[in-house]
């Protein structure tokens, strides 16, 4: 079947009556960069949720390469190729950097490959770890990375599961300019052989590295376009505009959101620590660039 690899149709989601996703469409075709935007609550993390298997939706469908995602296991998603980041950082600070680009391999890994498994590096974890430029550091622990090549280490352990989509949520929060451009980089050589989705709330970056943009508001699609549209639309400015004067919002994260406070993972993962990242920050910062 030819067609879209990813659609999105008349989605909604609902929180104790809340409608955090409220009739959504959203295409993405094979081999797109695509950015996805909008204001702290817009219901971008929650979108990500919902196709990666970790929310329910109230209504709507879910296709990728044609076949339904809505009912289907989190493991079954990534099976079929989808793989994702979370807005919080998720390595084993134990183990070394090719050890998680390895364990993040065998996750698809058939058993028998598993039993027989040889000395070494497998192709998919070696093309990771030359893809993210983590290769000088194949050995230290995952605990001694900078925020950055931390994120890049995430990244990489997506790339090793060989993902046909990515979705990438606020990967370049809290990094710094380098780390930035480095990423945007590391993004732009992974979109020549993955569809990639990305959240991200930086005007700076998008103007760099986006080209097609939707925009999301209050559950909505407001806008969906290239960054100069988007940029120039009003609607999109209104709504930045209007959340720069909000400061007092705190950004959530405190109502049990996956990848939240209150169930970290038990099992030796760690979490950043740094949930609110570029929360409204750069939210604010954003807002007097979008003109
Ligand atoms: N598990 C949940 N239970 C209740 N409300 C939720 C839950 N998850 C998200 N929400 C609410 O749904 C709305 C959309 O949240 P979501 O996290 O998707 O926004 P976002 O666009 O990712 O925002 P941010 O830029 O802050 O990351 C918010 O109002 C949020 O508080
Ligand atoms: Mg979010």
């Amino acid at each position: 079947m030819s067609g879209a690899l990813l659609e999105v149709r008349d989605l909604s989601v609902v929180f104790d009556g809340f409608r955090a996703i409220d009739g959504i469409d959203l295409t993405v075709e094979q081999g797109e960069l695509r950015f996805l935007i909008g204001p702290n609550g817009a219901g971008k993390t929650t979108l990500i949720d919902v196709i990666t298997g970790l929310t329910r939706p109230a209504a709507g469908s879910v296709r990728f390469e044609g076949r339904d995602l809505v009912g289907r296991k989190e493991h079954e998603i990534v099976r079929m190729g989808v793989g994702r980041t979370f807005q919080t950082s998720v390595v084993f600070e134990q183990l070394s950097v090719v050890e998680n680009l390895d364990l993040a391999a065998s996750f698809r890994r058939p058993l028998w490959s598993l039993a027989r498994r040889r000395r070494g590096v497998s192709d998919a974890v070696d093309a990771a770890m030359r893809t993210t430029g983590l290769d000088a550091l194949a050995d230290r622990p995952a605990g001694v990375l900078s925020h950055g090549q931390r994120q890049w280490l995430e990244i990489g352990m997506l790339i090793a599961q060989r993902p046909r989509l990515l979705l990438l949520d606020e990967p370049v929060a809290g990094m710094s300019g380098d780390e930035r451009a480095r990423t945007g980089e590391l993004l732009t050589e992974i979109a020549k052989d993955h569809t990639v989705i990305v959240v991200e709330h930086d005007m700076d970056f998008l103007r760099r590295y986006a080209s097609q943009v939707t925009v999301l508001h209050e559950g909505k699609v407001l806008v969906e376009g290239s960054v100069d549209e988007v940029r120039a639309d009003p609607r999109v400015q209104e709504v930045y505009l209007g959340r720069a004067d909000d400061k007092s919002r705190t950004g959530g994260g405190g109502e049990g959101r996956a990848g939240g406070d209150g169930d970290g993972p038990a099992d030796g993962r760690s979490q950043a620590g740094d949930g609110e990242k570029s929360r409204g920050p750069a939210v604010g910062s954003a807002a007097g660039e979008v003109k």
